[in-house]
């Protein structure tokens, strides 16, 4: 049968990220940590020593050439970004240090100026921690409340506890787009809509869900989607916050510094506009326009739809080799998942496993994966985790099989 799109160019999808062409003690790398971060293709890597190499300057401030090549280099990864999530403006699409930031900029600029005591905020059982912990913050302050939609057996939101707990009270509903610990693909616009005819505000943290899954931020009707370069191949230490504009108007900034005025005096500092109101002091230019490299990689490689059905493949088969060995239970089995496979193993920790794997080439997560909640739902302290991504093959998935039932086979 004739292969297409990403099968047939897998191969040459692997030749563009240098760092899977080397052995890890002493066995063939195979990477399958992809939800914890990406690895970079090429082209990312080049711009960002093209940038340090030819056009080093700060940006919006200068008059002088390479000030205004690195400001157009930045301002075209921003218009790139917008185009990417189909934001309606590209003035909504503010650079961040990544999703935790995204996250932290709304519970405090927005949540400090709309929040009140005893209004609720709605968040799942299966957040990453950087969706709990900042809401926890400001409800603290606020003196509002944290509510927590639970999750099922099989990893699934449970919707009629959600329906439930949407009521006058509930100001805003974070939850995220895809689970980084289970692989569920939560059914987002769903919890939007219901939240918006709740009169409550939206967001969703996107941080694994853009590598994987087409995102139309207008489709979605979400106030806020933040996410982070680098698990979509790009580079650590950025990301983006979208936000609508009238909603991004309303608020204050989240810190003030260069950029972010408009005017300053002793008495009084009056703010830019979005999205300069929310990027004080100098950004980390080169990796945003890496990242804008990282987006026309992805848009590249024909389209995420033929992507996430081949991390399905690689997922339906991992799945099955797992289920056929004695011991091992998969944790998150939700119906529309990507390809994360979350497992136990009875009588072993998830670090030993990780470590055997490791010394096979294979890298793996292990740990709550950022978590804890969850985990305690499921009553266990960790899992190992393999997450797949477009330059994983199925020979890779058969070793790491094989590999895991001779690790049982020795050490349980
Ligand atoms: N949040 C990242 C993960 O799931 C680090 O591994």
């Amino acid at each position: 049968m004739e292969q297409t799109g990403i099968k047939t160019d897998i191969g040459k999808i692997r030749e563009q990220f240098p760092v899977l062409r080397q052995e890890v003690n002493g066995k063939k790398l195979i990477y399958f940590d992809n939800a914890a971060t990406t690895q970079k293709p090429l082209s990312v890597i080049n711009a960002l020593t093209d940038y340090y190499r030819h056009y080093n300057a700060n940006i919006h401030r200068g008059v002088h050439a390479l000030a205004e090549r690195a400001t157009a280099a930045y301002e075209n990864t921003r218009k790139l970004i917008g185009e990417f999530i189909n934001a309606t403006d590209t003035e909504e699409v503010i650079f961040t240090s990544g999703t935790t930031a995204g996250i932290n900029l709304v519970a405090s600029a927005w949540g400090r100026k709309f929040l009140q005591k005893d209004d609720e905020v709605i968040i799942s059982e299966m957040e990453h921690h950087s969706n709990i912990v900042p809401w926890q913050m400001i409800c603290e302050e606020k003196g509002a409340r944290l509510m927590v939609i639970p999750v099922d057996n099989k990893g699934e939101l449970v919707m009629s506890e959600y329906e439930k707990m949407l009521g006058d009270r509930t100001r805003m509903v974070a939850v995220t787009h895809i689970s980084n610990a289970l692989g569920t693909i939560n059914p987002v616009e769903e919890i939007v809509a219901k939240a918006r005819e709740a009169g409550a505000v939206t967001l969703l943290d996107g941080a694994q869900a853009t590598a994987h899954v087409d995102i139309d931020v207008q489709a979605l009707g979400c106030d806020f989607y933040a996410f982070s370069a680098h698990k979509l191949f790009g580079p650590t230490g950025v990301g983006i916050l979208y936000g609508k504009r009238a909603i991004l108007e309303a608020m204050n900034p989240w810190q003030g510094g260069g950029e972010m005025i408009e005017e300053v005096t002793f008495e009084k500092t009056t703010y830019n506009e979005i999205p300069y109101k929310f990027e004080a002091g100098t950004p980390n230019i080169a990796d945003v326009i890496a990242f804008g490299e990282a987006v026309r990689f992805l848009n590249g490689i024909g389209g995420k739809k033929e992507l996430l059905s081949h991390e399905r493949e690689l997922l339906q088969k991992a799945t099955e080799g797992l289920k056929a060995i004695d011991g091992v239970k998969i944790i998150g089995e939700a119906h529309e998942k990507i390809g994360v496979l979350s497992f136990v193993v009875d009588g072993m920790h998830h670090f030993d496993i990780g470590m055997l794997l490791d010394a096979r080439g294979i890298a793996v997560r292990t740990g709550h994966h950022c978590t804890q909640p969850l985990m305690r739902r499921y009553g266990i302290e960790g899992t190992v985790r393999a997450s797949f991504s477009i330059y994983n093959t199925t020979e890779e998935v058969e070793f790491f099989i094989e590999s895991l039932k001779q690790i049982i086979a020795k050490w349980r």
